[in-house]
């Protein structure tokens, strides 16, 4: 991989969601909703913000329960959900565990456009009952865990800026649905969603939680798995970024123990120079529930 490359992607498993915001970041002005940050891609381009703010809109105007509004895509963001199609194909066919391909074969994507969230959403529920439900940006860490418990995952709708299709610097359509999207559509992988949801309602204190949200991190979004004498993934951090399964195998694998994955920091905005690697998926499953109270 060249440089100019490996930096376009650097950051592309970025989920912010997960970095613990102040909450003056976290609130939204309904008349200046998106506020990109100067380094962000899309900063200069007007179209673009008006674009993020009108989906945005749909996301505050959302009622619980309610059909998903569709969001106007342009043929820039389908080209850029092709492009990112194109370098994930073989991508999962050398790097994805079974259960997430299993998954994935059941929701058909179309690799030409983004598809609709309603769409996505009907499966999932169809499959596991886990629903989707739009937001405009960022939410807090334990609101968007807490959540998981209901059976429900808050999905941001806008695409990353098509300048930089390999490239996000926050949770976009593509992670969602790609990676949390599929894993969704997997009985097993929705319960564990939700397990997370019920331990961190039951988390007595912001130290627990932190240990819960380095265990989401390091299984949910960056899990690995040995599957077949091979490590593959199952995170979704990794799923929906070719850059990062790509660099997986760089990383230094250590045996899925979730009290050291619990102390173990990790920088967001960097490749995982660790992953911890679970003996097989049925193993995974069993410690997680397990550990999550199950
Ligand atoms: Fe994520």
């Amino acid at each position: 991989m060249n440089t100019q490359t490996r930096d376009a992607i650097l950051a592309d498993h970025v989920d912010v969601r997960m970095i613990a915001v102040d909450d003056d970041t976290t609130s939204l002005d309904r008349n200046a909703l998106v506020q990109l940050d100067p380094e962000h891609p899309g900063f200069r381009d007007a179209e673009y913000r008006a674009r993020r703010n009108r989906i945005a809109e749909l996301a505050l105007t959302y009622k619980s329960g309610e059909p998903i509004p569709d969001a106007a895509y342009t043929s820039e963001e389908h080209d850029v959900w092709r492009t990112i199609w194109k370098a994930l194909q073989p991508a999962h066919r050398a790097h994805a565990c079974s259960e997430y391909l299993s998954a994935l074969d059941r929701l058909q994507f179309d690799s030409d456009r983004i598809p609709q969230l309603r769409a996505v959403n009907e499966k999932i529920q169809a499959i596991s009952g886990f629903r989707l439900e739009p937001v405009a940006g960022l939410v807090e860490p334990r609101v968007f865990l807490e959540s998981l418990a209901r059976g429900v995952f808050l999905c941001t709708q806008y695409i990353r800026h098509h300048s930089t299709p390999l490239y996000t610097p926050e949770p976009d359509v593509v992670h969602e649905i790609i990676g949390h999207g599929v894993t969704l559509a997997s009985e097993p992988l929705a319960q564990l969603n939700r397990l997370f949801g019920g331990a961190v309602k039951r988390a007595p204190s912001p130290e627990v939680l932190e240990r819960l949200a380095r265990i989401y991190w390091f299984t949910i979004e960056f899990g690995v798995l040995r599957e077949n004498g091979s490590v593959k993934a199952y995170g979704t951090g990794l799923l929906s970024s070719a850059g990062e399964l790509e660099e997986m195998g760089r990383a230094e694998l250590r045996p899925l123990d979730l009290e050291a994955v619990s102390e173990q920091e990790y920088d967001p905005t960097r490749f995982q120079p660790v992953l911890f690697c679970a003996d097989s998926f049925d193993a995974m499953y069993e410690q997680l529930a397990s550990y999550l109270g199950a």
